[in-house]
């Protein structure tokens, strides 16, 4: 006897993190997406969307957690279909992982649906659909912490090769949305094509860094590397105030401090919960002095725990 509903969560994320453009991403604990799956005769609908004002689409294939979810339909061969309900606890275009989570909590809630227990590279795979429709790229670096949790470096999204890291003691996260929207598919035209050699150098420097960091819980050396020389020098311009504000981060003793995902938002890495209570009081000032507003702010641990069935 199977079950009638099916409710999944998956968390919003910090991508890139600073030296990990398109390969490195983190897992907080909340907030999150919500999504319940019905069984359908055929094929894929939208009940209903919770939070977003009417904003996304409802139709099935121009909705990163329909497309997500009709993908894995067609990978499992399924002919029944299912009707979604989307809640969003992660607003629009804020730099969190949004159109991640929504993708990933619907092929989450589906696969339990129909008891099918898919792999996690299966699952991954067919949230990258979704939030290919949402982003115009097929990167994975906010559907593979959504979906594992924890720290994970994609070293290729297709086929998936999904690396989890480590995450030294007391390491905790500060996430502050500022009041403004940036959509990735924007964000992203602004990086071109080619990266001078001498960044590139710098920036996998930094990575390689940054992994051998967390292995041993060097703080100094993970700071040292949180330093983006590709993408963050050319979104600069979207976030108003972005010097100041990482600068704030920095005296309030961060580790360090860059754009989470393509912004708006931005993160701090911290040694500890104490700090980063600091860092975030001394971040959300910065960000409505610069910008205005209202900030929210998140300190989260860096979470162990991927999207689940409620
Ligand atoms: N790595 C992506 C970017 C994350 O920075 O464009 C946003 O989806």
């Amino acid at each position: 006897m199977g079950v009638d509903a099916v409710t999944a969560f998956a968390p919003a994320t910090v991508s890139n993190v600073a030296c990990g453009f398109d390969v490195l991403g983190f897992a907080l604990d909340s907030p999150g997406d919500e999504v319940t799956a019905v069984f359908a005769p055929a094929g894929v609908t939208i009940d209903d969307i919770i939070g977003d004002d009417g904003r996304l689409p409802r139709e099935a294939g121009r909705n990163t957690a329909g497309v997500a979810a009709q993908a894995l339909l067609a990978h499992l061969g399924e002919r029944r279909g299912v009707r979604l309900t989307i809640r969003k606890g992660l607003p629009l275009a804020s730099g969190l992982g949004g159109s991640a989570a929504s993708a990933v909590a619907a092929v989450v809630a589906v696969d339990a649906l129909v008891g099918a227990k898919s792999a996690l590279d299966v699952l991954l795979a067919c949230a990258l659909k979704g939030e290919h429709l949402g982003a115009g790229s097929a990167h994975a670096d906010n559907i593979a912490p959504s979906l594992y949790g924890g720290f994970v470096l994609v070293r290729t999204p297709n086929p998936p090769d999904v690396v989890r890291l480590p995450v030294p003691n007391g390491l905790t996260a500060v996430v502050v949305h500022p009041d403004l929207e940036i959509e990735t598919a924007k964000a992203r035209a602004l990086l071109g094509d080619t990266v001078p050699l001498g960044d590139a150098i710098r920036q996998w420097a930094n990575l390689g860094a940054l992994v051998d960091g967390l292995h041993r819980s060097d703080f100094a050396l993970i700071a040292r590397s949180l330093e983006d020389t590709i993408a963050e020098p050319r979104r600069a311009p979207l976030v108003p105030g972005l010097a100041t504000i990482k600068k704030a981060a920095a005296d309030a003793g961060a580790l360090g401090c860059s754009l989470s995902g393509s912004g708006p938002s931005l993160f701090a890495l911290c040694q500890d919960a104490t700090i980063a209570r600091r860092v975030a009081a001394a971040m959300t000032d910065a960000v409505k002095a610069a910008i205005g507003g209202e900030a929210q702010t998140y300190v989260s641990a860096i979470s162990p725990r991927g999207a689940r069935v409620l």
